[in-house]
């Protein structure tokens, strides 16, 4: 079926698709996803800081910002959703245009800049449509106008306001869309940052995401911070600043181009961390292949976005078929 609709999608503008597929998701609901793709796949439970998976690929933050759709991503065969970047206050995001597609290189672009409508809304959204059995990430943003070094009362704000939702959170001091955001991850900061969200997590689970545009120095700077502040995990990777040949606009670039970095540096943070430490691969991620050679790099679970687009939903039984 999509198939059919791609076409369609892909001549409108790349944030108008996005909304209407957003919509048609929230409004479908399950029954939509049931037609995209027939039986539950089965079998590839797994356990991760202390979560039980029904299995380990998941919606990667920023497509469902909101959380509109939840039924939608639970019967598409999703073992997990993360939802946001929220951040306290709700906030428009960057002027528009602000997301590109590149389907020659399976890329997308984007400077959205964090809209979303505020961790509380998001909460309460999330509340009505979340199930026992869902596991739901809720990652965590600063608003623009905060500035860095009042930033960890922006993140402890927008945990606070998703505690009853939450099955693990998310600091997201990657998104380059954000000025300032990614000093965020220097040691300076970092430590102390996850230091008072985790304590503020009162022992659940909690990941940092880390930008692929880090260099060996920043990585092991970033896993010390980690380590130190008694995180849980770390999400790799957000998007790049890099660029294929011919690609040019203002942001951050995922899909295709990203898996070769993605996958080097799940492979330096697997070497940098403790064993005991989950690593979430995220990044070019599109097909059961993919996934197998992120989880034996040293990956527990794996997190996709673009492909979405360029796949449609079938493509999350597919992989599982193919795991
Ligand atoms: C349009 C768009 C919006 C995104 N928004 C967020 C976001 O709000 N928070 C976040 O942590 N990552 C965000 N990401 C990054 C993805 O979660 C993911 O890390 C990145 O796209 C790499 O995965 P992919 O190659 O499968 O797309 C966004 C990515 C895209 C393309």
């Amino acid at each position: 079926m999509y198939g059919l609709i791609r076409p369609l999608l892909f001549r409108m503008d790349p944030e108008r698709a996005h909304g209407f597929g957003l919509w048609s998701a929230r409004w479908g609901g399950g029954l939509l996803a049931r037609l995209t793709g027939g039986a539950p796949v089965a079998g590839h439970e797994v356990e991760v800081a202390g979560l039980r998976f029904p299995n380990p690929v998941g919606l990667a933050a920023g497509f469902d910002k909101n959380g509109v759709a939840l039924p939608f991503w639970r019967g598409v065969g999703f073992g997990f959703l993360e939802i946001g970047t929220v951040t306290p206050r709700p906030q428009p995001g960057n002027p528009k245009p602000r997301m590109w597609r590149f389907p020659e290189h399976d890329a997308l672009g984007n400077k959205l800049g964090f809209p979303n409508e505020g961790a509380a809304a998001v909460a309460k959204r999330v509340a009505k449509s979340r199930r026992d059995s869902d596991v739901i990430g809720i990652n965590l943003g600063k608003n623009k106008d905060t500035p860095n070094d009042r930033a960890a009362d922006d993140y402890v704000a927008a945990l606070e306001a998703t505690r009853n939702v939450a099955d693990y959170w998310v600091v997201n001091v990657s998104s380059p869309n954000t000025p300032g955001l990614r000093e965020l991850q220097s040691r300076a900061y970092l430590t102390d940052l996850l230091g008072q969200v985790k304590h503020a997590a009162q022992g659940k689970p909690l990941f940092v995401k880390l930008s692929p545009d880090l260099d060996d120095a920043g990585l092991c700077d970033a896993a010390g911070s980690c380590q130190d502040a008694g995180c849980d995990g770390v999400i790799a990777t957000n998007t790049t600043l890099q660029r294929p040949d011919g690609v040019t606009f203002e942001g951050g670039l995922s899909g295709a181009p990203l898996a070769e970095r993605s996958r080097d540096v799940l492979t330096k943070l697997r070497a940098l961390l403790d064993d005991k430490k989950p690593i979430i691969s995220v990044g070019g991620i599109g097909s059961a292949e993919e996934v197998r050679a992120r989880l034996d790099a040293g990956a527990s679970l794996v997190q996709i976005y673009s492909a979405l687009v360029f796949e449609g939903p079938r493509l999350v039984r597919k992989i599982l078929r193919g795991l």
